[in-house]
């Protein structure tokens, strides 16, 4: 369920502060996602223009098409705490090579710059990979980049 596009992204470390405490953050998110259909469960977490964090996890629903995934409801959070922009966003579940459904990639963008940093990691931590918006969602379509 994950891994099927080309891979672009960037070898990173799990060694930047920022990066750790997204990780941390998305994990617990991630106890708390309710995927009882695809037993898929993600965590998403990021970071606002005011450093502050918000989380997300993917809540499915019995009528499939209404689930909702994880970087939705974190961004949707910092919206409602009055966030303007993400500037980076770290996702974690699967076994290797998660990346943003389409739609996420859209969302990410509407709230972000450009350069807005995405990150993903398998469970078990391993498999870190990084990627800009802009390179997920080449010439999206947004108000203003
Ligand atoms: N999912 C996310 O929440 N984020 C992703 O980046 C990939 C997919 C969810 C949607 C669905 O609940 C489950 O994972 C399987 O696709």
């Amino acid at each position: 369920m994950a891994g099927l596009g080309q891979r672009i992204s960037r070898v990173s470390t799990l060694t930047d502060p920022l990066i750790i405490r997204l990780k941390q953050a998305a994990e617990a998110a991630r106890e708390n996602a309710h995927a009882p259909y695809s037993n898929f469960r993600v965590g998403a977490a990021l970071q606002d223009e005011q450093g502050r964090i918000f989380t997300g996890c993917n809540v499915e629903n019995a009528s499939y098409p209404l689930g909702t995934c994880a970087e939705a409801i974190a961004l949707g959070a910092m919206v409602v705490a009055g966030g303007k922009v993400c500037t980076a966003i770290l996702v974690i579940g699967g076994e290797g090579g998660l990346s943003p459904c389409g739609g996420c990639r859209q969302n990410i963008a509407e709230l972000s710059r450009p350069d807005c940093m995405i990150y993903s990691v398998a469970t078990d931590g391993t498999d870190l990979q990084s990627w800009r918006i802009e390179e997920l969602l080449p010439a999206a379509f947004v108000l203003k980049r």
